[in-house]
């Protein structure tokens, strides 16, 4: 498993990806002024190589920043990556270290499609936001059923799996509802909307030159106070 991990985030080193398109910017914007009022942390989760830290960036807020991630072998990089941006982080392996109402923005940049539990990684994410905190996301997620863009996405999507430590194309939420436990499919979009929030903001886009990765949805999901 380690030599796996190992190869991942040499992958993630040879292919930064750690631009901010002006709408991103804009909606971190938006957020930081909604996590200035709340104050706590900014939350990075599943922060990789530091690719996000721009993102966190343009929030242009100044809070501690808190980069959880699993794979040990991508914090070197990211740690040269926030030096270089002069931004102060601190590491933490999983959110479970986090204690509850801790953070006034949590940021998920393409990290919904790889977790494990989709519904408990929502749940810990409501878990560590404070009151009035504000969840940021930008996801790629499921083409439109029957398209066939989302016929490419299940065809590619356990290779992308094998390869690309759990990312799934085509992620679907596999829940178990009622009383007799019947299993239900959601996408990331409808398990963010499940939550409880007194706000949410989803816009639908295109990524462009990203083939089955394209589908994209990006918004802030705000804690009630
Ligand atoms: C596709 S990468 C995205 C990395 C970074 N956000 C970016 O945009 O460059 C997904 C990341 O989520 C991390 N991840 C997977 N499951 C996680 C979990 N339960 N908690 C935190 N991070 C997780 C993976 O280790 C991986 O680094």
């Amino acid at each position: 498993m380690d030599g796996y991990l190992w190869y991942i985030a040499q992958v993630d080193r040879l292919n930064p990806d750690n631009q901010v398109s002006p709408a991103e910017a804009e909606l971190m914007v938006r957020a930081g002024k909604i996590a200035k009022k709340v104050g706590g942390s900014i939350l990075d989760l599943g922060s990789g190589s530091g690719n996000d830290f721009p993102t966190i960036q343009a929030a242009e807020v100044i809070l501690p920043v808190l980069a959880v991630e699993p794979n040990r072998f991508t914090w070197a990089k990211a740690e040269a990556q926030a030096q270089e941006l002069k931004l102060s982080v601190s590491f933490a392996a999983n959110l479970e270290e986090v204690p509850n109402e801790s953070c006034g923005l949590l940021l998920t940049r393409r990290v919904l499609c790889s977790v494990d539990d989709q519904q408990e990684a929502l749940q810990e994410i409501f878990r560590v936001l404070k009151p009035g905190g504000v969840f940021v996301f930008i996801e790629h997620v499921a083409a439109e059923e029957g398209s066939p863009l989302r016929v490419t996405q299940e065809v590619f999507r356990p290779v992308q799996q094998a390869m690309a430590n759990n990312c799934d194309m085509a992620r679907l939420l596999d829940a178990k509802c009622g009383q007799d436990g019947l299993e239900m499919q959601g996408e990331t979009e409808k398990a963010i909307r499940d939550m409880p929030w007194s706000n949410v903001e989803v816009v639908n886009y295109e990524e462009a030159f990203n083939g089955p990765l394209s589908p994209h949805i990006r918004g802030l999901a705000v804690k009630a106070r």
